[in-house]
């Protein structure tokens, strides 16, 4: 770092960044687009959004390439400070990344997610169904985790029974502090589930069903079947990245539609909005905080020199707060034209789940506002994540609204549903 960089004390797993993300950000990007901070061992934060997007786009300079184990000065993947696991796609870099992507597009294509809806419809009937005579649901536990949950395992192709102790250990995995022993634990546990993959590997090659895993077993990568060990590492990529991202997205925004009557009231009136105004909750929640980046060569952003080995944390949520991008960034307005928000992210390893994600958050936020029009979370109740460093999201969110009748199939677990 040069002497003229600007430095920020800025710690995105602080307590303190949690209690207003928000402030931060724009503080951040008005001022400092980018600077340098000394905490994980030293990054560059970026959060004006045309620097972001600039870094975005320059994947031959910042890697998001994750050798293990982590070494200070080689490519440390996308998350800050390192995590013990790594992803693919989101962890390889052209040109290998292309073949990845192009394969795994066609299982995550518009049309594919549009398939999945009946399923994620069913999913998130019957999630209500079991607190719907009771008038009461905690709007997380109860719905905006369980959906995301249940379809992600549905997806990959993992047995469905485990679909809360999956749910419950990707839930800890983001807003549990890293560094601490906590930490640790949940690491293991989510190591223990995404080892349960290699179990179903042999099976799905023996035997392939129209899941993720089996669509793997036939695929190849540089005229090569995949080993194993990458349909683990897809796996890394795909669970946590299909699951807490859109239960924060649905959490913030039935909080917002708790604080704001007439939001409610215009989407209750008009659902054909609700897929629109997932662009402009998507941008002022922004689920993913940011992810992170290794220089590959020495080069500069917005004037900061950058060194070779240097880490960069790109802010999506900085960069969906930048008012030369987004004016009034800080008000929600439903009315606003936000599809160019980061929150998916930009360049080449844009969101790959952005599709399911979408359908996600247009039948949930459907069904809650069909069921339960009148929710209201229980005043103090709701607790949001303690730090925010990987997600912005909620653990919890108790909610009473006026009972009303179940309306899917009697099932007693999601696992005697009928498919369809
Ligand atoms: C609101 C929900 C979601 C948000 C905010 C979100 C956010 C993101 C972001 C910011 C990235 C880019 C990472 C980078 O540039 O390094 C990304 C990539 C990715 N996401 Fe999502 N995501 C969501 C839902 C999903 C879902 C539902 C799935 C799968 C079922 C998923 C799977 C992935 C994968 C596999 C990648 C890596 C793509 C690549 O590297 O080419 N995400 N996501």
């Amino acid at each position: 770092m040069s002497e003229k960089s600007p430095e920020v004390d800025f710690d995105h797993h602080s307590a303190e960044y949690a209690r207003d993300p928000w402030a931060a950000n724009i503080a951040l990007n008005t001022h400092t687009p980018v600077a340098y901070s000394r905490h994980h061992g030293g990054f560059w934060l970026v959060s004006g959004y045309d620097q972001v997007s600039e870094v975005a786009h320059r994947p031959e300079v910042f890697s998001s390439e994750h050798e293990l184990p982590n070494t200070p000065g080689r490519p440390q993947g996308t998350v800050v400070p390192a995590s013990s696991f790594r992803g693919i796609p989101l962890e390889v870099d052209p040109p290998e990344f292309l073949q990845w992507r192009k394969q795994l597009n066609s299982f995550f294509s518009p049309p594919a997610a549009r398939r999945l809806r009946p399923r994620i419809q069913q999913y998130a009937t019957w999630c209500v169904d079991q607190c719907v005579e009771s008038g009461e649901i905690d709007l997380v536990l109860d719905l905006a985790n369980p959906v995301p949950a249940l379809i992600t395992l549905d997806i990959v192709g993992l047995p469905m029974d485990d679909w809360r102790l999956y749910a419950d250990v990707v839930h800890a995995l983001v807003y549990t502090h890293p560094g601490t022993p906590e930490f640790d634990r949940v690491e293991a546990g989510f190591g223990q589930l995404v080892g349960t993959v290699r179990d179903v590997i042999p099976q799905r090659r023996a035997d392939p069903g129209d899941d993720l895993i089996s669509f793997l077993t036939q695929v190849e990568i540089d005229g090569e079947k995949i080993s194993d060990d990458d349909i683990v590492a897809v796996c890394n990529a795909v669970i946590p990245g299909g699951v807490d991202t859109t239960t924060a997205l649905l959490a913030s925004t039935l909080d917002y539609l708790d604080r704001n009557p007439e939001a409610r009231r215009r989407l209750i009136d008009s659902p054909e909005q609700i897929p629109a105004a997932c662009d402009e909750f998507l941008r002022y929640y922004t689920p993913v905080v940011g992810v992170g980046r290794t220089a590959l060569e020495d080069t500069s952003v917005g004037g900061c020199p950058i060194s070779k080995g240097d880490r960069v944390l790109l802010s999506w949520a900085a960069a969906n707060l930048d008012a030369k991008t987004f004016p009034n960034p800080d008000v929600i307005d439903l009315d606003r034209d936000a599809r160019k928000q980061a929150a998916f992210g930009i360049g080449i390893h844009r969101c790959i789940g952005r599709h399911i994600a979408r359908m996600d958050f247009e039948v949930v936020i459907g069904e809650v506002l069909r069921r339960m029009p009148d929710y209201q979370i229980v005043p103090g109740a709701a607790e949001k994540y303690s730090t925010v460093g990987q997600i912005n999201g909620y653990v919890k969110m108790p909610a009473r609204f006026t009972p009303g009748p179940r309306t899917g199939p009697d099932a007693a677990t999601v696992t005697e549903l009928p498919r369809t």
